[in-house]
């Protein structure tokens, strides 16, 4: 059997049982996913955080069902080996369990993705179980939750009290019996991650929310040092793609202006006879 099988639902809770960590990474386009399946990531995940990255908005709220599929359908043909998991967009399922279902089988059959990804707990459970009816496998999201943005009240640590913290444990327990099958946790203490974590058949992949989980993930262009914008205290930067492609514009600007670029060793010949004819 090929070594390159596709990562299933099956696989990633079974790394939860083998104790062995899962790996997520965003991914918007075909290159980047290309690259990240062939260092072999587990999960891409095509967030909505492209709102961000990709696409210049302040938040994740803009992003439509149609940024989501497009991005979707470039990742997923770079996309051999990792499992992708396409987010559903602020208010692509919040109005109904019939809206919910159909966007999360558009986004399925449009993009070629595994599963989706919902922010929320008790309040989406009817959704959750109704799109896991349907065959979709889903992926919560609790803690930050980027697009209730304006009701947290900011980018801020969630369950730091008492009241949160059971919320997040008492939701990851209610995505758990709906039948996600991951949870990720954003944004939250390490050791509530750890409760959470021990409490939950499921795995819990976390961004912010310390080295406990089951498996991390973290936005691409923050890993890479390759976004402009502002870097939580949670990114580590493995590097910083930033000042590279400064410094490799700023060349191309000097060798064009120059004429040094293109040299003959990127142009194109044709034969003297042949130029002689033209007028
Ligand atoms: O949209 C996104 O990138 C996410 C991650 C931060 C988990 O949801």
């Amino acid at each position: 059997m090929s070594v390159n099988r596709r990562i299933t639902t099956t696989v990633i809770q079974q790394r939860k049982l083998e104790k062995k960590a899962i790996t997520m990474l965003t991914a918007y386009d075909f290159s980047m996913a290309k690259f990240l399946d062939d260092v072999g990531i587990d999960m891409l995940l095509v967030g909505d955080s492209l709102g961000n990255v990709v696409l210049g908005y302040d938040s994740t709220l803009p992003v439509t069902m149609e940024d989501m599929i497009h991005h979707g359908k470039a990742v997923c043909r770079g996309a051999k080996r990792s499992m992708v998991v396409v987010d559903m967009p602020f208010m692509s399922y919040q109005v109904s369990t019939e809206q919910a279902v159909s966007n999360a089988g558009r986004i399925i059959k449009e993009t070629g993705a595994q599963a989706v990804k919902l922010e929320g707990g008790q309040e989406i459970a009817n959704e959750v179980k109704a799109i896991v009816r349907a065959g979709i496998p889903v992926v919560g999201h609790l803690g930050l939750t980027p697009q209730s943005i304006h009701a947290l009240g900011g980018f801020k640590v969630q369950g730091k009290e008492e009241q949160g913290a059971q919320k997040c444990l008492k939701d990851a327990k209610v995505l758990e019996e709906s039948g996600a099958f991951a949870v990720v946790l954003e944004c939250v203490p390490a050791l509530l991650a750890q409760k959470v974590t021990q409490s939950i058949g499921i795995p819990t992949i976390g961004i912010g929310a310390g080295v406990h989980c089951d498996g991390q993930v973290l936005v691409t262009n923050d890993l890479l040092g390759l976004y402009p914008g502002f870097t939580p205290k949670f990114v580590k930067q493995y590097a910083n793609l930033n000042e590279h492609v400064s410094k490799a514009v700023a060349a191309y600007t000097k060798e064009v202006e120059e004429r040094v670029f293109p040299s003959e060793e990127h142009s194109f010949k044709i034969s003297d006879e042949v130029l002689e004819k033209l007028y």
